[in-house]
């Protein structure tokens, strides 16, 4: 390609075409083009040539590395979701739809590291230092030992870091950041390729932790390439549903600790705060058990929670009737429709499905398909499943029960909250020590005549 002729990059997966088109070759992806001037990193299809390069250092497998000392922040669901603490020398994304409290979150985690030991550094490109001042002030961390740059220009925010030597950055947001190498504009995907690349750069050669703070699109990425995904060693997403206090911190690719796993926080007036027992939180809206409620015993990342999930079905004026959820995946409630129809012979056509998990999670195990169904036939026959009772189970699409992982913790979680029955697939692994009444069905059928009785 040419060097200065025109260029053109998916935002999706990144890759460059010579010409504009509606859909990505690439990735398939629609309306994701858009122009970009070409990279400065030199022209693409250019090889390395016959200069010899300097030979690399080979270890072996055994070479004993000391443990990697891990800063923690003193906010338990932060440290866990970062896998046991700041890892030196880490870069980290955190995304999440505008407004959701990420700057919130990172400002009070920034003054948290600082006033542990880690100097830290918070560099904003959309708010003003007055304006993270008095957020500060409002979360009461005026005395903490961070401190704060309103800039964009990402040339003097490196000189100033390698001048300042922090032990960690953050960078609010990447989409505000601009190099002046790369001649596109803020927030475009080379603007985002290559700041985070600078950053994450500096991040390997200083030993510096560095925080990056992502936008999402609306349908849930990053806004810029996958690749900044790719370039670091975290991705955290920041969750929660509008109207609802609750907050998820998930990661979803930790190089330094487990993926899946979360932090529970509620937005208060004064911040953010630590959620040590979700269970009892997501929970804490249920009262007397009504048709279509079922209780969830789940598991997210290392730890079980319960969550109620509810279920509405009503007579539908439309054609095609609605099947509207929030907080799981639509697919998933489309297949476990079709096996109580087509393997229990329970059918929902003419009927407005309406499914939500309570409390503002997202749940995305298999495990909660049995849930789901029960929620689905207790509001259809409106029948209340008992108040002490928790479900759990994977349905195949033949309409068996497969068993599913960490039952014992999950029933010892709900032991604890108060729960004396569990409804679980048969052939499940448990040490049966948890202290509730477990009861085994091997088919979604069995399972729906003992709960239910006869169906028509
Ligand atoms: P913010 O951290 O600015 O979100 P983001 O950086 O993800 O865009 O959070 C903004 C919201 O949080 C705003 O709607 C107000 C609310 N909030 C509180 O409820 N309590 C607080 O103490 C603070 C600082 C913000
Ligand atoms: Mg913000």
């Amino acid at each position: 390609m040419a060097k200065g002729a025109p260029r053109f990059v998916c935002a999706e997966c990144g890759a460059a075409t010579a010409k504009w088109s509606g859909r990505c070759d690439a990735c398939g992806a629609w309306n994701s083009i858009s122009e970009e001037v070409s990279l400065a990193s030199g022209p693409a299809g250019k090889t390395l040539g016959a200069t010899r390069g300097r030979r690399a250092t080979l270890t072996d497998l055994s070479t004993t590395e000391p443990e990697i000392p891990r800063t923690l922040s003193g906010i338990s669901e932060l440290d866990r979701v970062l896998g046991g603490g700041l890892a030196p020398a880490s870069a980290i994304l955190v995304g999440g739809d505008p407004g959701i409290g990420k700057s919130t979150l990172l400002l009070q985690a920034a003054a948290a590291f600082a006033m542990a030991g880690a100097p830290a550094i918070y560099v904003s490109g959309e708010e003003s230092a007055a304006q993270i001042r008095m957020r500060a002030n409002r979360l009461g961390l005026t005395d903490a030992p961070l401190r704060l740059a309103a800039e964009t220009n990402l040339r003097d925010i490196i000189t100033t870091l390698e001048a300042e030597k922090p032990a960690l950055v953050i960078i609010d947001s990447i989409q505000t950041m601009w190099a002046d190498h790369v001649d596109s504009a803020p927030g475009s995907v080379s603007q985002v390729r290559a700041a985070a690349h600078e950053l994450v750069t500096f991040a390997k050669r200083r030993g510096v932790a560095v925080i990056l703070v992502g936008h999402v699109t609306k349908e849930g990425q990053i806004a810029g390439p996958r690749v900044v995904e790719h370039m670091v060693d975290t991705v955290l997403y920041f969750e929660g549903e509008r109207g609802h206090q609750f907050r998820v911190l998930r990661a979803v690719k930790n190089r330094f600790g487990p993926a899946d796993e979360i932090g529970v926080f509620e937005m208060t007036g004064a911040g953010l705060a630590e959620v040590a027992n979700p269970s009892a939180l997501f929970l804490s809206e249920r009262d007397n058990p009504a048709s279509g409620s079922v209780v969830f015993a789940g598991i997210e990342g290392t730890r079980p929670i319960l969550v109620e999930v509810q279920a509405l079905v009503a007579p539908s004026a439309l054609g095609t009737p609605r099947r509207t959820v929030v907080g799981w995946d639509g697919g998933r409630l489309a297949t476990v429709l079709a096996v109580l129809e087509s393997r229990c012979g329970i059918g929902f056509g003419g009927q407005d499905v309406y499914l939500n998990v309570a409390g503002g999670l997202r749940i995305s195990e298999p495990a909660a398909d049995l849930a789901v169904a029960a929620a689905l036939v207790s509001a259809r026959q409106d029948i209340a499943l008992p108040a002490d009772t928790v479900v759990f189970g994977e349905i195949s699409l033949s309409g068996a029960l497969r068993p599913i992982a960490q039952a014992d913790a999950r029933l010892r979680e709900a032991a604890k909250l108060g729960f004396a029955h569990a409804w679980a697939p048969a052939r499940l692994k448990t040490q049966g020590d948890a202290g509730i009444a477990i009861r085994q069905v091997a088919d979604l059928n069995a399972f729906l005549q003992k709960c239910f009785g006869e169906i028509d």
